[in-house]
């Protein structure tokens, strides 16, 4: 099929501003709107810039805003966006060249959430920390974000204060908050209830339409924001 593939453009060393191009494309129905970014990068213009890396929705590398929402490059069909399809960076992050956005602030705000086991006891039988199959259902959800940055960068909330710790920060935190083998959730709780974090988010859900992975990202933020008022209340 015939795609009139719409990029937005921006090389900092040569233009005032970001632009459209155009470039007219043929792809199968099945191909994925990364096979166009490829075809234009290999074919066309190997200046066009963008990440990607498993093509398989895995590492999340490749969050793009397409036909104005936030999608995986990868994982969207032709079929499903043609005839005409716009990809164009996500929202809220500095554009360092056409597709490819600054992911420091990003990053930043996840190394902050401690995502990562805290425990220095040694395990009852001095071999392993055994948990509930109840328990790791917890978070079972939250443990699935491939940190690609699509809620973050699709809340609203984010957009107009840079500094609020963002869903996918807060998706990471629950993810060990709720892990009966973590001993450091009250020090999460408390990055978590600091003046930009849970209490920013206004329950909009452009995080949850926009997450491919399915994660619930409102009820997590609500799960976290109850834990915290739990704790406040002891
Ligand atoms: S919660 Fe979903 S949208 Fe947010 S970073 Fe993780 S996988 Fe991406
Ligand atoms: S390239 Fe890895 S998720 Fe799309």
């Amino acid at each position: 099929m015939d795609i009139e593939l719409r990029i937005r453009r921006y090389n900092p060393e040569a233009d005032q501003a970001p632009h459209w191009e155009t470039y007219a494309v043929t792809a199968d129905a099945t191909d994925r709107v990364l096979d166009l970014l490829h075809q234009v990068k290999w074919h066309t213009d190997g200046t066009l810039t963008f990440r990607r890396s498993c093509a398989h929705g895995v590492c999340g590398s490749d969050a793009v805003l397409i036909n104005g929402q936030n999608r995986l490059a990868c994982q969207v069909l032709v079929r499903d966006v043609a005839p005409t399809v716009s990809v164009e960076p996500v929202a809220g992050l500095p554009v360092i060249k056409d597709l490819l956005v600054d992911m420091e602030g990003f990053w930043a705000k996840y190394r902050a959430a401690m995502p990562y086991l805290v425990n220095d006891d040694v395990p009852a039988d001095g071999l392993e920390r055994r948990q509930s199959a109840a328990d790791r259902d917890l978070y079972e959800d939250t443990s699935r974000c491939i940190l690609c940055a699509a809620c973050t960068t699709a809340c609203p909330v984010f957009w107009t204060n840079p500094d609020y710790v963002g869903p996918a920060a807060i998706v990471n935190a629950h993810r060990f908050i709720f892990d009966s083998r973590d001993t450091a959730h009250e020090e999460r709780l408390e990055l978590m209830a600091d003046a930009d974090g849970v209490w920013r988010c206004r329950t909009v859900f452009n995080c949850v339409e926009a997450c491919p992975r399915g994660i619930n990202i409102t009820r997590a933020i609500l799960e976290v924001t109850r834990q915290i008022t739990n704790v406040e209340a002891t």
